[in-house]
């Protein structure tokens, strides 16, 4: 019932040649995704356009970031609305989504969740579907304090949304400590998170809602952990960072559900 997405942050990698050739083998590999896996990618944001029109497979796209205001004197930012207006198909839309709280923002620039609630509305208003990062740091973990980090992060972000807001959002639970850095949360780690995200969703919202939202996991995943991961319950899918920077390597994880 809940949406299965494998999603690829290409973070700040590629230039357009490369894009180009990404999108012709993912091409060439896409009949070979299963149908009923969604596959976005997020480019660096000049090469939205290209990664939306480019390619025959319907590949799903979304933005890195976007700016929490709505327009005005904010110097090198990004409005939603100027994503959401690069798309504005009805029926084959592919601009849909934007990550927020990356915690490459979270910890290079500062973000808080006060900011990152900002930035959700602005997607929201303009029909784009925020992609929320949560995950504590490697001293958080180990304190024990991971659960307490990622209430708060959801709750600070995410909560103020009434139910039907919320529907639109999407969730990945990123710890820190695995991000880029080849350590893996286990699958009963990372299953334990989920499960928990989804109690919290439950308890603010229903289970309804709590069962409908898609909960990705991400950090160092890659073909050979995603089968177990996906096996889980509560992973819906994958945020995947270096591993989906080649279409094969990619690909391949979209055929790790069961
Ligand atoms: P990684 O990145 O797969 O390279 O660990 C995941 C992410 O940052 O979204």
């Amino acid at each position: 019932m809940r949406k299965k997405i494998v999603a690829g942050n290409w973070k700040m990698n590629m230039h357009d040649i490369d894009v180009i050739q990404y999108l012709k083998e993912l091409d060439e590999l896409s009949s070979t995704i299963p149908t009923d896996v969604e596959v976005v990618v997020f480019p660096p944001a000049i090469y939205l356009d290209m990664v939306t029109n480019l390619t025959d497979y319907e590949l799903k796209s979304g933005a890195q970031d976007c700016s929490a205001n709505e327009n005005g004197a904010y110097t090198g930012e990004i409005s939603a609305s100027m994503l959401a207006s690069m798309d504005n198909e009805e029926e084959t839309k592919r601009l849909t989504y934007c990550l927020v709280g990356h915690s490459e923002r979270r910890q290079y620039h500062n973000e808080m969740n006060e900011l990152l609630a900002s930035k959700v509305n602005q997607l929201l208003a303009s029909k784009l579907m925020p992609v929320y990062c949560c995950g504590e740091s490697k001293e958080e973990r180990e304190s024990n304090n991971q659960e307490k980090v990622v209430k708060s992060q959801i709750t600070k972000g995410l909560f103020h949304l009434p139910k039907e807001k919320f529907s639109n959002v999407v969730i990945a639970y990123e710890p820190v400590w695995a991000i880029g850095t080849g350590l893996t949360a286990t699958s009963e780690q990372a299953q334990e998170m989920h499960a928990y995200i989804r109690s919290l969703i439950e308890e603010q919202y229903d289970v309804e809602t709590a069962n409908s939202t898609s909960i990705l996991y991400g950090g160092s995943c890659k073909p050979s952990n995603a089968k177990e991961l996906f096996a889980q319950p509560d992973i819906d899918g994958g945020l995947i960072g270096g591993a989906s920077l080649k279409p094969d390597s990619f690909i391949e994880i979209t055929k790790a559900f069961n």
